[in-house]
């Protein structure tokens, strides 16, 4: 955060967040490296969703969030929590190009059935700035919120 802080006071754009770079893994058989693609799972953009969520109006530059975002929904989520831009690339090789423009139909059936006509009108509504109720939850208290709501969450057994 404290990086992104000054390299925006310095000028930069936008941020990606984040980019996974190719890692290696070990068969322990062969005593290799195992080469792979390193696909990312539907999902893993948690991280991204949090740092877009506190980042959004503390920061002049854009926010383009990245990794495990497959879906429509999962962009959407992303851009609710303040991101401007999301970047793809597992789900084109897992689901195929396609989904580029079932991603785009589900953002815009969404946005029709809220009456969102453009992205301003719901980017980083749920980001911490916004959250004036519930700034924590980006936090790690939402870990206390979460233990103290367990009945509420879980129910009672
Ligand atoms: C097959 C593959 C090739 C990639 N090539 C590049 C690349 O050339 N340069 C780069 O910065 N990131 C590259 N990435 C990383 C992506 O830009 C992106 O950060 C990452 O895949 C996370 O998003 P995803 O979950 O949609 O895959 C590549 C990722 C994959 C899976």
């Amino acid at each position: 955060m404290n990086l992104i802080k000054k390299l925006d006071k310095a000028g930069v754009d936008s941020f990606v967040l984040f980019n996974s770079f190719f890692q290696p893994d070990i068969d322990i058989v062969y005593e290799k490296h195992i080469k792979k693609y390193n696909f990312s799972n539907h999902g893993d953009y948690k991280k991204s969703l949090r740092f877009a969520g506190l980042l959004y109006q503390n920061i002049k530059a854009d926010i383009c969030s990245s990794h495990g975002i497959f879906t429509g929904a999962d962009a959407i989520k992303l851009m609710l929590s303040g991101a401007s831009s999301v970047q793809v690339v597992s789900t084109l090789y897992i689901n195929g190009i396609s989904q580029i423009s079932k991603m785009k139909t589900e953002i815009e059936d969404w946005m029709e059935l809220k009456n969102y006509h453009s992205l301003d009108d719901f980017k980083g509504k749920l980001s911490k700035n916004k959250l004036n109720k519930n700034p924590f939850v980006y936090k790690r208290a939402q870990y206390v919120d979460l233990i103290l709501n367990a009945e509420d969450i879980f129910g009672n057994n």
